[in-house]
C-alpha cells in the first residue's frame, strides 16, 4: 500500500469542530479512489470531537507502534443510529482508506469471513479467501457491526486476529496482517450487556475481548450539534423549524434516558423524519401535519403510552394539536 500524509485540517475540514487549526498530518492511502470498499465521503457527517480524537489515536498508533506491540482499534458503544458505524467509515473515507464493514450475528460463523469453498467452474471446489483475510492481506481496517450479538466463541477466536493480526487457517496457512488492518467495533453495548432492554440478543463479553480495544461510549449529539447536523443536511429549512425537530427528539429520548421506556429516537431517525416531513409538505393544505405524519412513518408502532406522550411532546414543540391524527 502506498501511504501519503494528509493534513488533518484539510482532510476533515468542516466535519470536526475546530479542526481547521489542527497542525498535524495523518497517514492516508494513495490510489484507492476507485476501490469498491472505499466509503464515499458524506459532506454532511459531523464527527463527535472526542470520538474523532480517539479514532486518530488508534490510527496514528497503528503507524508508529513497534512490530511487537498489539493493534488497537476502538470499541464504539451506544444507542442505535448515533453514528457508531458511520463514524469510522467516514474517518477512513476522508483518508482514502478502504474499510470492510461486517455485520455480526449468531448464524454467520467467523469461518465464513475467513474462507469459503466455491465451485471452480470445472466440477471441483476451490478455497477462496474471505473478506477478513483480504482486509488483513491488504491492510484495510474492519468495522464489526454488533459484535456483542456474535457467538462469544467466535469473538474469542478473533483475539489473535484483533491484536496480533495473526490468523492460522484450518489448512495451516499463516496469514499475517499488514499494518493498517485494525478491528473496530460498533455495538449497542460497552461489553457489559444491554441495560436498556431495547437491544435483544446482546451478550456480556469476556473482559479479555474488551481489553483489546480503546473504548468510546457515544450518545446522541447535544441540541446545538444536532441542529448543526440537520442544517448541513437540510440547508433550505430555517433553523427555528429544525430546532423544533431536535427538541421533539430530545423529549422522546428523556424517558429512555431515565430507563422508563424502551423507545428512543436516534439521530438517523430524526434525519429521516425531517426528510419525510419535507416530502409530505403538501399535507398541510389538507389540514394534516406533515411532521406528525412523517414521525409516524419513521417511529410508528410504538406502544400506546409512548404514543400519547409523543403527541403531547409534539404539541409542545410544534404548537400543533395532533390528537385526531
Ligand atoms: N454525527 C452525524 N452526522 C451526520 N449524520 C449522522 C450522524 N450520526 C448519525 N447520522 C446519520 O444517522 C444514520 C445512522 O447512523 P449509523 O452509523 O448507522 O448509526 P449506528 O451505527 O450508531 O446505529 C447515518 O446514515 C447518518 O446519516
Ligand atoms: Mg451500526
Amino acid at each position: 500500500m502506498n501511504t501519503i500524509k494528509a493534513k488533518i485540517a484539510v482532510a476533515f475540514a468542516g466535519s470536526v469542530p475546530g479542526v481547521e487549526s489542527a497542525p498535524h498530518e495523518m497517514v492516508a492511502y494513495d490510489g484507492q479512489q476507485n476501490h469498491p470498499l472505499l466509503p464515499r465521503v458524506m459532506d454532511t457527517f459531523r464527527f463527535n470531537k472526542d470520538l474523532f480524537m480517539t479514532l486518530g489515536l488508534s490510527w496514528n498508533r497503528e503507524w508508529s507502534r513497534s512490530e511487537t506491540d498489539a493493534r488497537r482499534g476502538v470499541w464504539i458503544g451506544g444507542p442505535k443510529g448515533a453514528g457508531k458505524t458511520t463514524a469510522p467509515e467516514q474517518f477512513f473515507a476522508r483518508l482514502g482508506v478502504p474499510v470492510l464493514t461486517l455485520t455480526c450475528n449468531r448464524r454467520v460463523p467467523l469461518s465464513d469471513y475467513i474462507s469459503k469453498m466455491v465451485p471452480d467452474g470445472e466440477g471441483g471446489w476451490i478455497n477462496q479467501p474471505g473478506p477478513l483475510v483480504i482486509a488483513m492481506q491488504e491492510g484495510y481496517p474492519v468495522v464489526l457491526n454488533e459484535p456483542s450479538a456474535m457467538d462469544e466463541a467466535d469473538l474469542i477466536a478473533m483475539h489473535d486476529i484483533i491484536d496480533r493480526g495473526l490468523l492460522v487457517t484450518d489448512d495451516g496457512t499463516v496469514v499475517k496482517a499488514k499494518r493498517g488492518f485494525l478491528v473496530y467495533a460498533a455495538d449497542n453495548t460497552m461489553g457489559y450487556g444491554d441495560e436498556s432492554g431495547g437491544y435483544v440478543g446482546t451478550n456480556v463479553l469476556n473482559s479479555a475481548t474488551m481489553r483489546r480495544f480503546f473504548k468510546f461510549e457515544i450518545d446522541y449529539p447535544n441540541e446545538a450539534e444536532e441542529v448543526g447536523i440537520l442544517q448541513a443536511r437540510f440547508p433550505n429549512q430555517v433553523k427555528e423549524a429544525l430546532s423544533a425537530f431536535v427538541k421533539f427528539a430530545n423529549m422522546i429520548r428523556a424517558p429512555y434516558n431515565q430507563r422508563q421506556s424502551q423507545v428512543t429516537m436516534s439521530t438517523g431517525e430524526l434525519i429521516e423524519m425531517v426528510e419525510a416531513a419535507v416530502y409530505f409538505d403538501g399535507l398541510s393544505s389538507q389540514g394534516r401535519s406533515p411532521a406528525w405524519f412523517a414521525f409516524n412513518r419513521i417511529m410508528g408502532g410504538m406502544p400506546p403510552v409512548e404514543m400519547e406522550a409523543a403527541r403531547s411532546s409534539f404539541q409542545a414543540c410544534f404548537q400543533i394539536d395532533v390528537s385526531g391524527q
